[in-house]
């Protein structure tokens, strides 16, 4: 791992609970080619998977654009924040109707059309959003360790906990 800060430390983690999600729906994905009957285990699945998408994106994400990117853009840094903020654009909606169509299927099963928005978004989600991670782990924190002073790691672990938890 690049970083020794603690902000950095911290993002990694939930950046490699983010990666384990994302695979878990890829499996799911790769496991169900047609419309698939859901039992108990899937649908469970299926509502833990809405839940911790939703967190991920909305806290996480939430986090950087409002904490640790004003940092960046302070020290002149706006490209990477630009290129981050952006790939976030794409990722929250996408992220957001897979989660809706999680929790629906988890009450009532996939129809055919659902399935299919299921899966494509899903396959979108998961190459966007591993892109945008293996991104943050390779360039930003790095980007972390000689852009943030001490007393400001301090501080962002601080918000951090108390805004992802
Ligand atoms: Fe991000
Ligand atoms: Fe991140």
């Amino acid at each position: 791992m690049l970083s020794q800060t603690k902000i950095g430390t911290l993002l990694h983690e939930d950046h490699m609970a983010t990666i384990e999600t994302l695979q878990g729906l890829e499996e799911f994905l790769g496991r169900n080619k047609a419309t698939p009957k859901l039992d108990d285990t899937a649908k469970a699945f299926l509502g833990h998977l809405a839940k911790t998408l939703r967190e991920e994106v909305e806290k996480h994400f939430g986090f950087e654009e409002n904490h640790l990117f004003p940092v960046f853009i302070e020290r002149g840094e706006t490209g990477i924040v630009m290129m981050l903020t952006h790939e976030h654009r794409v990722i929250l909606p996408l992220a957001v109707q897979v989660a809706e169509l999680a929790t629906a299927a988890a009450e009532s099963g996939f129809d055919a059309q659902n399935w299919l928005d299921f899966r494509d978004a899903g396959s979108e989600l998961v190459e966007r959003e591993i892109f945008h991670v293996q991104k943050e782990e390779m360039g930003l924190l790095s980007a972390i360790s000689a852009l943030v002073a001490p007393d400001v790691d301090a501080r962002l672990a601080e918000t951090y906990r108390e805004v992802v938890g």
